[in-house]
């Protein structure tokens, strides 16, 4: 089957095999190989690309289903001002470490960062519960995130939610780590 869409703004047409899954359609007819596939089962969140603006596993999404619509990568933001912030935020609070999960992450948090602007940590780590890491811990993703929306706000972000960081382990060394900047 034909499928016509556009990735990163640039139209793509291919001929693809009607069970082909977007996520395989990126890599290997499109070849951006941003996009990570872990489990290929819907449940680890690698796979996130935006779909129309909202983010989507790509690894359960068909992509004939694509058909006339719109598909964001990670390879699609290097100058999107959201997600300048959110890279230098990752950096300074180590949120990544082997980088398997963080193009998916990235789109999740950029979503988190303009969807639910007032989050605070509970909620941010509710938002993420759908991408899986293996190496962080979270914490500094979260914590990243928190910084984005805490400067975006202009508020310092530990005061904002501290009573909520009880029930997450380590979330007090978190906090402290913010206190510190
Ligand atoms: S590879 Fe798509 S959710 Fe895991
Ligand atoms: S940084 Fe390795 S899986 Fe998240």
């Amino acid at each position: 089957m034909n499928v016509t869409l556009k990735v990163n703004g640039t139209t793509v047409s291919h001929d693809v095999e009607p069970r082909l899954h977007l996520a395989d359609f990126l890599r290997e007819n499109v070849l951006l190989t941003g996009t990570h596939l872990g489990c290929e089962q819907g449940a680890c969140g690698a796979c996130t690309v935006l779909l129309d603006g909202d983010p989507v596993r790509s690894c359960i999404v068909y992509a004939v289903a694509c058909e006339g619509r719109e598909v964001e990568t990670i390879e699609g933001f290097d100058s999107d001002e959201t997600m300048v912030e959110l890279r230098a935020a990752m950096t300074k609070h180590h949120g990544l470490q082997c980088g398997f999960c963080t193009p998916g992450m990235m789109l999740t948090a950029r979503d988190i960062v303009k969807r639910v602007p007032d989050a605070g940590e509970q909620r941010i780590r509710q938002e993420l519960s759908g991408n899986i890491c293996r190496c962080t811990g979270y914490m500094g993703i979260v914590a990243a995130i928190r910084s984005v929306l805490a400067e975006r706000a202009g508020v310092t972000p530990r005061a904002k939610d501290a009573s909520r960081s009880k029930s997450f382990p380590g979330v007090q060394r978190t906090e402290r780590a913010l206190q510190d900047e």
